[in-house]
């Protein structure tokens, strides 16, 4: 994706989250992303529905699913980092393994998306 495609995404990403009170951190690092998005459940699973459908995904999945009271991303419509592949490789390594872990990930999303710089 080009930086003007990412800058397109993020802005129709972000207008549509605000209006669904939808917040999370979308990670980008040579082609893959890794998205926590969190909000009511109900806007969620439409979310879901246009995530799965949109061509701009090649290989779609969901590592974890879960029930909170507090939001981790209640600042964020959508934050946005780009990351290394190292990054990225650090982070799937761990969410290959099944759904127990998948908190592990959320934790790396929120770690590589508050980070400085
Ligand atoms: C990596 C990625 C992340 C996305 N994140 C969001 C998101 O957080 N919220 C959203 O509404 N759409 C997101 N989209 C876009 C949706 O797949 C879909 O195109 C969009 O919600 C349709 O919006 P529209 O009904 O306003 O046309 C994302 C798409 C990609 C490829």
């Amino acid at each position: 994706m080009s930086e003007n495609d990412l800058v397109v995404l993020l802005v129709q990403a972000r207008a549509n989250n605000e209006r669904d009170a939808i917040t999370g951190m979308l990670l980008y690092a040579e082609g893959a992303f890794l998205q926590c998005i969190e909000g009511p459940e109900y806007n969620i699973a439409d979310l879901m529905g246009r995530l799965e459908l949109d061509p701009r995904h090649t290989n779609f999945r969901v590592i974890h699913e879960s029930h909170c009271d507090d939001r981790r991303f209640d600042d964020w419509t959508m934050g946005f980092r780009a990351v290394s592949a190292a990054d990225v490789e650090g982070v799937l390594a761990r969410v290959d393994v099944p759904r127990p872990e998948g908190g592990t990930a959320l934790e790396l999303i929120e770690r590589l998306g508050r980070s400085p710089g």
